[in-house]
């Protein structure tokens, strides 16, 4: 170092990095607590001595201990703090959106999704990533229990508590996507929910669409004690041998799971299943993730924070869109299209344009030397040809719109580029 303030920065700078687990911790505890509840049965914002008078806590450094967590997450932004005064009694706590979200009867509750990520079989491996970077086993989660991720979810209790947590995050993305991509699903007549765990985005699909008839297919554990309905029929199975026929298969959260070699068999799977349902303008619907340089700052930590999550837990990944193109085109299927729907995730459709490997290449080419010309080429030709339409890849959003006809109307265009899947 080459001075003392220098080296009195980077202590202190370490000892931020060495709480940085902090935020997520306390977080656990005040929902274990039900804190949450606590402040939003209170009906206006409660102090400390309000709240621990309620959880009947009198040691003082217990008491203490459960301010100082209130003021990390007020810190973050998590809760929201009122000081009126210099006393303890002048500083009271409300809830934000986000920490509504933790509430037991609020309709989007995600509590279950803390009990799963912060709970104590997640918590095991992660002091283990250093040992897991340097040994030949595949996840730093078999590393700390010996056998792989999903196959610990099928033997012991974890596996209920993954399924609570994906239902109550189902409910959201769900209602998002059939509110913000109603186009994606109209005409549809059978959607194969690849990995659809319980069925929580089956059913919001066929309460908002009731002319589709939805398979929800996941190991057996998890559809055994299923009951179909009207519209819904729950197979158990396993998506790398064979996974039941339908229009379209739709896959949430589950490429991010896998390494590519894998997600290329399902992927195929995907494929044999769509095709041999025998529908023409059968597709691929992927709820996932697609990392970009320029996201944010939040999505960029989250992206970042799941890419090792998954990395380390399952040989997974969070993909780039040039990832998932280079995954698309390994599969045999090469064209797609992109919809950012609110919040982190991602829709992407995924077109199959038929078994023959051969005109996917052909395809790629084609649309590779157009890549080359001006885009006014592009359009033109887009116009003419109805499976050019499709072929292109582009981005909604405010510069790029497409009309009922499926036709590409460029606004702003130097803001975008219109490109085939890699
Ligand atoms: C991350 S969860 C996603 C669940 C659901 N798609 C959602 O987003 O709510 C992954 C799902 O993959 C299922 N799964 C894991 N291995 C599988 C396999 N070989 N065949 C079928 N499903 C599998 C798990 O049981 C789990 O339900």
């Amino acid at each position: 170092m080459d001075s003392i303030g220098e080296l009195a920065r980077a202590h202190a700078d370490l000892w931020k990095h060495l709480f940085g687990f902090l935020p997520s911790t306390a977080l656990n505890c005040l929902v274990e607590l039900g804190v949450p509840d606590l402040i939003q049965n209170h009906g206006k914002p409660m102090t400390i001595s309000e709240i621990v008078g309620k959880l009947s806590i009198t040691n003082p450094s217990k008491t203490r201990c459960l301010g100082s967590m209130m003021d990390i997450l007020a810190h973050s932004g998590f809760l929201s703090r009122e000081v009126k005064g210099v006393e303890e009694e002048d500083i009271a706590y409300s809830l934000t959106p986000a920490s509504r979200l933790l509430l037991k009867n609020e309709p989007h509750n995600l509590r279950p999704f803390v009990f799963y990520l912060l709970g104590k079989i997640v918590a095991g491996p992660w002091p283990l990533l250093g040992q897991w970077i340097k040994n030949d086993v595949p996840t730093a989660f078999e590393t700390c229990y010996g056998i792989p991720f999903w196959e610990l979810a099928t033997k012991s209790e974890f596996g209920p508590l993954v399924n609570e947590a994906m239902a109550v995050d189902a409910r959201i993305i769900g209602e998002t996507i059939v509110n913000e991509c109603k186009a994606v699903f109209e005409g549809l007549t059978s959607i194969v929910d690849v990995a659809g765990g319980t069925g929580t985005l089956a059913t919001i699909i066929v309460k908002n669409f009731p002319t589709i008839k939805c398979k929800v297919f996941d190991l057996p554990y998890v559809v055994a004690d299923l009951q179909d309905s009207e519209n819904i029929e729950f197979i158990g199975g396993d998506m790398f041998e064979e996974i039941p026929h339908a229009h379209v298969a739709l896959l949430k959260y589950i490429l991010h799971d896998w390494s590519d070699e894998k997600c290329i068999i399902i992927l195929k799977k995907c494929k044999e299943s769509i095709l041999s349902a025998d529908h023409k303008g059968g597709k691929l619907i992927i709820i996932d993730m697609v990392r970009r340089e320029d996201d944010d700052a939040h999505r960029q930590f989250v992206g970042l924070a799941l890419d090792v999550y998954l990395s380390a837990y399952m040989n997974g990944k969070e993909r780039s869109e040039k990832e998932w193109a280079k995954l698309f085109l390994d599969s045999g299927f090469g064209t797609y299209k992109i919809t950012p729907i609110t919040g982190l995730q991602t829709l992407i459709e995924v077109y199959c344009i038929g078994g023959n490997e051969c005109s996917v290449l052909i395809l790629t080419l084609f649309v590779f030397l157009l890549n080359q010309c001006d885009w006014k080429i592009h359009l033109i030709l887009a116009k003419q040809i109805p499976f050019l339409r499709r072929a292109f890849t582009f981005r909604e959003g405010p510069s790029c719109t497409c009309d009922n006809s499926g036709l590409m109307q460029v606004v702003g265009f130097e803001k975008k580029r219109l490109k085939l899947g890699n």
